[in-house]
């Protein structure tokens, strides 16, 4: 049964292999950053997000402290989550509270509707009531997710589709 762990050095390595196979799509600068991690680089990954939790880590300038959720069964990396604690105004825009992300070979296997559905109410615990949460335009998986998980939209910005979803 597929579940939320905190990251573990022993899913790592998944991690990173998900974000280097084909048709991966993982965000930008951040996919490719954990795509070029090195087996030695997989444990300082790790560490860095437990802490990105704790409000004095440090971070790169507009980042927020998050919570960062591996969704696994048993030893079968399958996804990962991020809840971002708080909204700056670029995140009101584009961003969001919660991103995810499905590894190519477990999509479309309701992975992604199962992990929002069990973050909620980690989001909740964590002081979000309701979540903001954005994807393109043309994600019409990422639009499934978010309208099954009781999603309502908002509006259209910057080519992005702002939905908020309560979480208790
Ligand atoms: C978007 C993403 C998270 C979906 O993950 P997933 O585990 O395949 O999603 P699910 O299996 O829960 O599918 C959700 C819905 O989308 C549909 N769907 C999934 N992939 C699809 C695709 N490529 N094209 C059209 N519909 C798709 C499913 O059929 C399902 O619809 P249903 O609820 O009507 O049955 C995954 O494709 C991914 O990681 N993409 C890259 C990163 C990304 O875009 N993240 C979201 C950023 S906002």
């Amino acid at each position: 049964v597929a579940a939320f762990t905190s990251p573990t050095i022993d899913l790592a390595g998944q991690v990173r292999d998900a974000a280097r196979a084909p048709g991966s799509d993982s965000h930008g600068d951040y996919g490719a950053a954990i795509a070029s991690l090195t087996d030695a680089e997989l444990p300082g990954y790790v560490a860095r997000l437990a802490a990105d939790a704790l409000a004095d880590s440090p971070r790169p300038v507009g980042f927020v402290p998050s919570a960062h959720l591996w969704w696994a069964d048993g030893a079968q990396y399958l996804g990962r989550l991020q809840i971002r604690l708080r909204l700056t105004p670029h995140l009101r825009e584009v961003g969001g509270h919660i991103g995810y992300y499905v590894a190519p070979a477990h999509r479309r296997r309701g992975n992604a509707t199962a992990m929002l559905r069990a973050a909620l109410p980690i989001a909740l615990e964590l002081g979000i009531e309701c979540a903001l949460l954005t994807c393109d335009r043309d994600n019409v998986a990422s639009r499934r997710v978010i309208e099954a998980n009781g999603g309502l939209l908002q509006d259209s910005r910057a080519g992005k589709l702002r939905f908020w979803v309560p979480t208790g």
